[in-house]
Order: C-alpha cells, then structure tokens, then sequence
C-alpha cells in the first residue's frame, strides 16, 4: 500500500468521528441585513441567511457541526449555541469577551463543535451587545438514527419560538447598542417591547399583525411534538392552547418523566418539547395558542399577548365553512404575577431517569458556594450635574451576583487564561459565599450599592459543585432565569425566603431532579444546583434576560484542564477572532 494511503486511512480513524456514532455537517450563516414589515413598519433587521428568526439547524447526537458565521454587517458579531455542552470545545461556546473575540464587520469564524449525549431542542442566538433580539433560530438534535424518542412517534414535529419585537428596533439596529446604552447612561431602566412573537410573528391581537400569524395546521387523532423556545429579551412567558392539554415531554434538551398540564411557563433560555395530541374528529371550531409574560419586578414590562392559531384540516367531505366563520376559542392565562403556579409547574419538573436516561445527579460534593443574585444601584456618574434615572435621581440600576457587578473585559477571557495572559484581565478570586451577610429577603439594607469587578470562580477538573443561587430583595424581589454555559445542572431544590443551610439540604431531591441549563431563581427565593465540573474552559453564567446581564448580573467559572490528555481544553482554532 502506498504510503500516502497508509496515511489517509489511518488519519480517518485516528481523526475523524466514527462514521457509527454522527456525521460531520456544514452550515454557514451569513449575518446580514434584512427588511421585515411588522407591526405596520417595514425595519431592517440583523438576521441570519435574510430570514427573521434564523434558519433552523438539524443535526442528530453524536455529529460534528461546522458552522461558519460570516459577518456582513455593522456590527461585531457572536453565535452561541444555548444548551450545547461545547465538551473541551470551548472556543465554540460564542459569548462576545468570555470565550472570544467578536467577529468583525466582514470576517468570519468556524464554529467547530461535536455533540455528546445530548438530543432535543436548543436554540442559537447573538451573544454580544442586545443583538439576540433579532439573531435567533433553533437547533433541532434528532436521536442517533434507529434511536427512538421516549414517548410516542409524533405525526410531525414543529419548533415554535417565542420572540420580543419592538417598532424602536430601526434605531435600535442602526445602532443596537442604543436601547441599554441609553438606559446605562440615563441608569434607568431599558424601552421595553411592544410586542411578543412566536417564529417571529406577532399575530392578530397587535395593529396591523393578522397577517402576521402563526398557523399550526393539524390533522384530528394524531399527536404533534411542539418543540417551545424561549428566545424572548426580557419576559417569561406562560403558554397555553385553548381547549387542548397537552403533554410535557423534554426541558433544555433533557428528557422528563411525561406530565400533562393546560399551560407551561418558559423563561427565556429555556425550551420545552409539548406532545399536543389533536382532538379525534374535526372540532368544527379552531384555538388560540396564547403566550403573555410571568413578571415578578417592579419595573415596567410588556404585558401584551401574542396569539398563534391552532386550526384542523377539514374533513374532505364537509360543507365547506370558511376558516373565518369558525367559532375560535381563547385560553385562559394565569395572571402576570402568579408565583404560586411558577412554584407549581417547576415542581412538576422531573428528569425521566429511566435506565437508558438516567438522571446522573452528583451525590458527593466537593465544594459548596451561596451567590446572591439581584439588582442593587451604582452612583449616578453624571459629570455636568444632571440627575440620573434610576431608583433615585442620584443613582443607576445595577445587578450584581454576590454583590459583584461583573465588568465585560476587553480581552476574551479563554484566550487570556489559556495564553497564560490573565494579568489585568480577570481577577480568579470570586467569593464563594456573599462578604457581607444580611437578611436577603427581608428589608433591603440601608446600602445597595454594589461593587464591580470581572471575577472568575477557579474549579479543579472533576470538581463537584453544590451552588445555591438566592434571589434578593435589593430593590424588589425578582425571578432570575439564571443560565450556565458549558453544562447541565441539577436543581436538586428551591424554596421561598432565605435558603436555610441546616433545614433545607435535608429536602434535596437527588433520585430525580430536573437537569437543565437555565434555572428560574425564584422570585424573593433560593434555588439549589448540582454539577460535575467535567468540562475545562471558561464558563459564562448570567441571568437570561438581557436587561440584568447588562447591568452586571454575570460571572464566570474557569474550569481548570485535568491531568489525562482527554481532560483538556483542545487548541484554539487557527481562525479565531481577534480583539
Ligand atoms: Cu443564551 Cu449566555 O446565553
């Protein structure tokens, strides 16, 4: 054999995936300008291959993905890939300043990344600035072919996406740093939207939008996967069908023990797989799906309600009625501030842990750490005397996580740590537990100010973390949908008020527990998260509505390479970005 072929084949299987376990797919996404008319405006948004939200990509467990993100506009650019573990891959995980450098205006960046044990819904999104409100699209991972689902074959499967869109959003993509810049320099708080979307559309309860409406055209008897996702700025958002219940089958990629229910509440970050099985003949009539916001804040939001229309094909030999004239009923939505169904519904939530998808939930722990996450104030930093608008006119909101209010560096902070160039870029000292201690959920403390500083919390490989996240109540108590890059996590338990060391452990759930990527803290409560720290990088944690990321409600963890050569972070890519 020749020699050259001696080597090909052998780099086949040295290098390549085995063909078994997934294919390699190529993808490129040409972020680019793009004129949509909603809302009686006619806008040019950034979005993905001139489609609003993205198009969706497919790929099953095991595959290789190569995407390539071509930025043709403006701006810098990132992709995140939300929910994808990025094991040892961490140069692909996307957050602008963590894991890199954005993509300038007419560059490009092989998002290079392979997916182990994990299928279901997920989703990509912009990860630098405000730009994820319009640079969405989902990500689909089918099983391993021959692999079933848990739970019946459905007839058809259909990825519904919920958005935020707002008329301002010309000047704001003109110039996307607008909305928070101006709410950072005024320190009060950001334009919220005027509108919800599902896969981009507002639908008829907005001026202008009935055209605009997303149609789910079923047939009766047969049982379709709705596959939700989150991608909304600001607001989580409960969700119902009119007339239909329907059956909760998978969170953040994660099969769950099936449980039936009228309506779900998805924070943004989150996505849930529904089973909707159709009525057994023709309903004569057609149904809203509904979503409005779940708001616990002080602040002003959007409570406005985007409607989708569930609609049955009609039975062929049926007098023919228009769609028009068919009665259409509504759901009935829990109200915008109905904790007690939040508490209810993550109840609800349980790995499967069944013998195939066992719920791997850590039972020893290495290291225990209480974060407090919240809103606090900074100084009004007005120079000319001009009062600011935050809580009080001589202060700007903030957010903080242990009362840290995380600066973004200018340098990424993976190339950074793995260079050996930290110096002045990052500080590993993050608290393990809050420096100074008060009563989280009772009167806010005379003091609210918080400190800045971009602090990392430094893990061993392998490292089992126990993390309870505690909501305060530092100018109103607020549920904060908090995500982790580069990992699952349990939530082995959550509760009301001040999480209580000595009692509350005792009722830790470790048989079952919901495993996700984004836990909703409970507003004026505490949530309680396990994980194995099994994946070296840099790992952003923040709370997903944008509005508190902005305002410093981030960290993140550096996760140090193990001893064995499959423990460590790859090399970084020959084409990564530059600062
Ligand atoms: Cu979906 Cu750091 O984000």
């Amino acid at each position: 054999m020749a020699v050259w072929l001696l080597f090909a084949v052998l780099s086949c299987v040295l290098l390549l995936p085995d063909p078994a376990f997934g294919i390699t797919r190529h993808y490129t996404l040409d972020i680019k300008m793009h004129n949509v008319t909603r809302l009686c405006h006619t806008k040019s948004l950034v979005s993905v291959n001139g489609q609003f939200p993205g198009p969706k990509l497919i790929a099953r467990e095991g595959d290789q993905l190569l995407i390539k993100v071509v930025n043709h506009v403006p701006n810098n650019i990132s992709i995140h890939w939300h929910g994808i573990r990025q094991l040892r891959s961490g140069w692909a995980d996307g957050p602008a300043y963590i894991t890199q450098c954005p993509i300038q205006t007419g560059q490009s960046y092989v998002y290079n990344y392979t997916i182990v044990g994990q299928r279901g819904t997920l989703f990509y999104h912009a990860h630098i600035s405000w730009l994820r409100a319009t640079v969405y699209g989902p990500i689909i991972i089918l099983p391993k072919r021959g692999v079933p689902y848990p739970f019946p074959k459905p007839h058809k499967e259909v990825p519904m996406i919920f958005g935020e869109d707002d008329d301002d959003w010309e000047w704001f993509n003109a110039d996307p740093e607008a909305i928070i810049r101006q709410a950072t320099q005024t320190g009060g708080g950001p334009n919220v939207s005027d509108a919800y979307t599902i896969n981009g559309l507002p639908g008829p309860l907005y001026n202008c939008s009935a055209k605009d409406t997303f149609r789910l055209k079923v047939k009766p008897g047969k049982t379709y996967l709705l596959r939700l996702i989150n991608a909304a700025l600001n607001d989580e958002l409960f969700f119902s069908i009119a007339n239909h219940t329907v059956t909760v089958v998978e969170a953040d990629a994660i099969y769950v023990k099936p449980f039936e229910t009228d309506t779900i509440l998805i924070a943004p970050g989150q996505t849930t797989n529904l089973l909707l099985k159709t009525k057994p003949s023709y309903p004569s009539a057609s149904f809203f799906m509904t979503a409005r916001p779940y708001a616990t804040g002080q602040g002003t939001f959007d409570n406005s309600t985007v409607a989708g229309i569930l609609e049955y094909e009609q039975p062929k030999h049926a007098r023919r009625t228009s769609i028009k004239n068919l009665q259409l009923f509504t759901p009935v939505i829990p109200a915008l501030n109905d904790t007690n169904f939040a508490a209810k519904f993550s109840n609800k939530l349980r790995s499967l842990n069944s013998k195939r998808f066992p719920a791997n939930v850590p039972l020893k722990v290495d290291r225990k750490f209480f974060f407090t996450v919240g809103l606090g104030t900074t100084p009004c930093n007005h120079k000319n005397n001009q009062t600011c608008q935050g809580p009080t006119n001589t202060t700007m909101f903030a957010a903080s996580i242990s009362n840290i209010s995380f600066t973004m560096p200018t340098k990424a902070l993976l190339q950074s740590h793995y260079s050996g160039k930290s110096q002045g870029v990052y500080s590993p000292n993050f608290p393990w537990n809050p420096i100074v201690p008060f009563n989280y959920t009772g009167t806010p403390p005379n003091n609210t100010m918080v400190s800045t500083g971009t602090n990392v919390m430094v893990l061993r490989y392998n490292t089992s973390v126990e993390l309870v996240m505690q909501d305060t109540s530092i100018l109103g108590a607020e549920s904060h949908p908090l995500h982790l890059h580069g990992f699952n996590f349990f939530v082995v338990g959550q509760g009301s008020g001040n999480f209580d060391p000595n009692k509350d452990p005792k009722n830790f759930n470790l048989v079952d527990p919901i495993e996700r990527n984004t836990v909703g803290v409970p507003s004026g409560g505490w949530a309680a998260i396990r994980f194995l720290a099994d994946n070296p990088g840099v790992w952003f944690m923040h709370c997903h509505l944008e509005v508190h990321t902005s305002w410093g409600l981030r960290m993140a963890w550096l996760v140090l390479d193990g001893d064995k050569p499959d423990q460590k972070l790859l090399p970084s890519p020959a084409d990564l970005p530059k600062c």
